[in-house]
């Protein structure tokens, strides 16, 4: 099996610092908790954060939740961490590697808007061109993609591949 790159590491990066500019437009001066998820959203969450304005009102934390296994959906979402911050009257920005059918962001969405947060905004990387279901689409995306299977960048086949520079298809 190959993997054909669908974005370099220069693509993202030019990506990455117009997103950071469009979000740090909408916060402006108010506090916001970011919240990576993991570990989809490693690579992409670093290099977003450090492309915002160096601010004490930047919150950063993290949440694990899963509904893939064997590179298929479940359909069913699972925290399977804890928060260390408070959500209560917080604005989040939920960063995620991939919105495919937009379960994942919409069962993490509502579990912050259930545990209290004020709004929650979310940011993917890759937005994947197939049927949302109506669900949810991302405040912000990177890149919209074919209905390809992608890895690297923080995309996994199975936890392979995360640490690859640039964006590939498997073929
Ligand atoms: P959704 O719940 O169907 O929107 O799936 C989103 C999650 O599925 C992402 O956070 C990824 O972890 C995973 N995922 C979906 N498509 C891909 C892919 O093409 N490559 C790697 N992971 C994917
Ligand atoms: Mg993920």
């Amino acid at each position: 099996m190959k993997i054909r790159q669908l974005y370099s590491s220069e693509e993202i990066a030019a990506r990455v610092s117009t997103l950071g500019r469009q979000i740090s437009e909408y916060y402006q001066d108010r506090p916001f908790t970011v919240i990576f998820m993991l570990n989809g959203a490693i690579f992409f969450g670093a290099d977003l954060v450090r492309a915002l304005p160096c601010s004490a009102r930047l919150f950063l934390d993290s949440l694990a939740a899963s509904s893939y296994v064997n590179d298929q959906s479940t359909g069913v979402v699972k925290v399977r961490s804890k928060l260390k911050l408070p959500l209560q009257d917080r604005e989040i920005l939920l960063i995620d590697d991939i919105l495919d059918s937009g379960v994942s962001l919409q069962s993490v969405t509502k579990y912050l808007m259930d545990g209290g947060a004020k709004e929650v905004r979310t940011c993917v990387l890759l937005d994947k061109e197939v049927p949302h279901t109506g669900l949810t689409a991302a405040d912000w995306y990177g890149f919209r993609i074919p209905d390809l299977y992608v890895v690297g960048y923080g995309l996994d086949s199975e936890e392979r591949y995360r640490h690859l520079s640039f964006i590939g298809y498997m073929e």
